[in-house]
Formats: C-alpha cells, sequence, structure tokens
C-alpha cells in the first residue's frame, strides 16, 4: 500500500516558522517520523513539499497514475484559496485527509474556508504534527475495512 503525504507552501519552514501555532518539530523530522511510523507498518510513503501551487497538483496527479491507496495533505494557505487543489484531488477520487498542525477553525476568517475539504474523506486539525499520524492510520484503517 502506497501513501502520498503532501504539504504545500512554508511547511519546510516547520520548527522555525510561528512554534506557537506549528510547534517545534523541523520538516526534516516530521519526514523522519512519518517515514519511520509508515515503514513499520508495512506503508510505502512518498513525501513531497512544494511551495507552489501547480506542483502540488502534479503531486496530486502522479499519486493517482501511481497507483497510491490515498493521500494525506497539507496543502498550507493554498487551503483556504485553491480550486486547482480541489479539482486535482477530485479528479483522481483517491481517499484524501485534509491535515492542519494548527486549530485553523479557531484563527483568522480567513482560515475558515477549506476548499480541499469538499472532496475530503476527513480533516484532522489542531493535533500538531501527530495529526499527519492519525491520517496515516485512517487510510491504513479504511484499506483494511475494504478488503
Ligand atoms: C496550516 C494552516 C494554514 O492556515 C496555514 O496557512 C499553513 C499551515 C496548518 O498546518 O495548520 O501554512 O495548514
Amino acid at each position: 500500500m502506497k501513501i502520498y503525504i503532501i504539504n504545500g507552501p512554508n511547511l519546510n519552514m516547520l520548527g522555525i516558522r510561528e512554534p506557537a501555532h506549528y510547534g517545534s518539530m523541523s520538516y526534516d523530522g516530521l519526514v523522519k517520523m512519518l517515514t519511520e511510523y509508515a515503514d513499520a507498518r508495512g506503508v510505502e510513503t512518498v513525501i513531497y513539499q512544494s511551495n507552489h501551487e501547480g506542483d502540488l497538483v502534479d503531486m496530486i496527479q502522479e499519486a493517482y497514475f501511481a497507483g497510491a491507496y490515498g493521500i494525506v495533505i497539507n496543502p498550507g494557505a493554498y487551503t483556504h484559496t485553491s480550486i486547482a487543489l480541489l479539482d486535482a484531488v477530485k479528479a483522481t477520487s483517491l481517499p484524501t485527509v485534509e491535515v492542519h498542525i494548527s486549530k485553523v477553525e479557531e484563527r483568522e476568517a480567513y482560515r475558515q474556508v477549506s476548499y480541499v475539504r469538499e472532496a475530503a474523506v476527513k480533516t484532522v486539525t489542531g493535533h500538531g504534527t501527530d495529526g499527519y499520524i492519525e491520517a496515516i492510520d485512517f487510510l491504513i484503517e479504511r484499506s483494511k475495512n475494504e478488503s
């Protein structure tokens, strides 16, 4: 089983950017944690980050063509603006979990819209970097229930 974990703009700055919202773990630390977690459960991961919207669209499409089971996506600020990412997720029909490290629902008004949510099977917010682990677990359980 293969899962794509896709991160949007500024998530490469984890550990540096606004630790009160995003914690102290670096992006490299996150990648290591998720890779080890998934490996231990026999799940193959492709973990990707880009600051560019079109690159994120390309990676969502790649997940489909690579035969991934599902997608975990934190679109960063593109959550609140990008119909292109929503369309890409819809195009793949892959089960997609939306993750936000911070509790977006308790933040600024402009963070209250999520375009991608319409296509997501689950949303995790405010659980820090553990939210990605929850998302992986959710996809593992979902795949078991299907087989
Ligand atoms: C975020 C929340 C977004 O509003 C913000 O633009 C981000 C990170 C989160 O993980 O909490 O870049 O998606």
